[in-house]
């Protein structure tokens, strides 16, 4: 197949779902992973579809490792290769750290960070074949700050960013690219959460003065997976409007 194969996680709404979006209008066949609404993945599709590109929407848990593998043989049986791999799937369980039940922590890390190795555990294989790649890897620019009351976020996408430099290490000399972007605060159903309070102090640490939409992360993402970012590799980049 000429066209690329690319799979985006956590794709049926905010930032996932812009990526799928852009990548698709980047003429990449785009796999909308969901592990919740079936629903919103295809509307997602759809949205692609009515836009000229294609896609198709397929349930995983990413924090589920027999799941992922499943999930990520089942792309190769069925489509022969993976260019791209975008991990955005990630959640959130706040609370202060003397308070945090290890359920709370581990939730996070399993999805966050486990998440991203299942998926770039089983891919790699594929694309160490192919001599060709580029893996994304959604962090936050907590995982470099850290923050009060995301102890757990913080440390799985830390985890990430290590996770990250360590894989574009270990696969650079077969051509696949890993990089990592640290998005700072995007208007979606995660940031919502936060009290008008908190939003407007953090505003006002945003140089830029405002949130950023998904698609200011996804077109960061769009450059990544294209050949134009061929020689960058094991990078950190920050979307968060001057934040940090
Ligand atoms: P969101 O909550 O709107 O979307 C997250 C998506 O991940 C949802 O579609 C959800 O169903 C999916 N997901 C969660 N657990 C999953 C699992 N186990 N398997 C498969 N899919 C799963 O969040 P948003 O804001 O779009 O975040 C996307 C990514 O960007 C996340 O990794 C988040 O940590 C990161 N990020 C977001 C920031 C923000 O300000 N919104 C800031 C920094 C990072």
């Amino acid at each position: 197949m000429s066209e690329k194969i690319a799979i985006v996680t956590g794709a049926s709404r905010g930032i996932g779902a812009a990526i799928a979006k852009k990548l698709a209008s980047d003429n990449m066949f785009v796999i909308v992973n969901y592990n919740g609404s079936e629903k919103k993945a295809l509307k997602v599709c759809k949205e692609i579809e009515e836009q000229g590109g294609r896609a198709c929407a397929i349930k995983c848990n990413v924090a589920d490792e027999t799941a992922c593998k499943e999930f990520i043989t089942g792309v190769i049986k069925q489509y022969g290769q993976i260019d791209v791999l975008v991990n955005n799937a990630g959640i959130t369980a706040d609370g202060l750290v003397m308070a945090m039940s290890d359920e709370n922590f581990d939730r996070v890390y399993e999805t966050n960070l486990k998440g991203c190795f299942h998926t770039i555990k089983n891919v790699t294989r594929q694309m160490l074949k192919q001599r060709s790649g580029k893996i994304i890897n959604m962090a936050s620019v907590v995982g470099i700050t850290g923050n009060a009351g995301q102890a757990n976020y913080a440390a799985s996408k830390a985890g990430v960013i290590a996770l990250t430099k360590s894989v574009a290490k270990e696969v650079g000399s077969r051509g696949i690219c890993v990089n990592a972007v640290a998005p700072g605060f995007i208007s979606t159903d995660m940031t919502d959460k936060l009290s008008d309070e908190v939003k407007e102090t953090i505003g006002g640490q945003i140089p830029l003065g405002r949130f950023g939409n998904p698609e200011d992360v996804a077109n960061l993402v769009s450059f990544l997976a294209s050949d134009n970012s061929n020689y960058i590799t094991g990078q950190v980049i920050a979307v968060d409007g001057g934040m940090t």
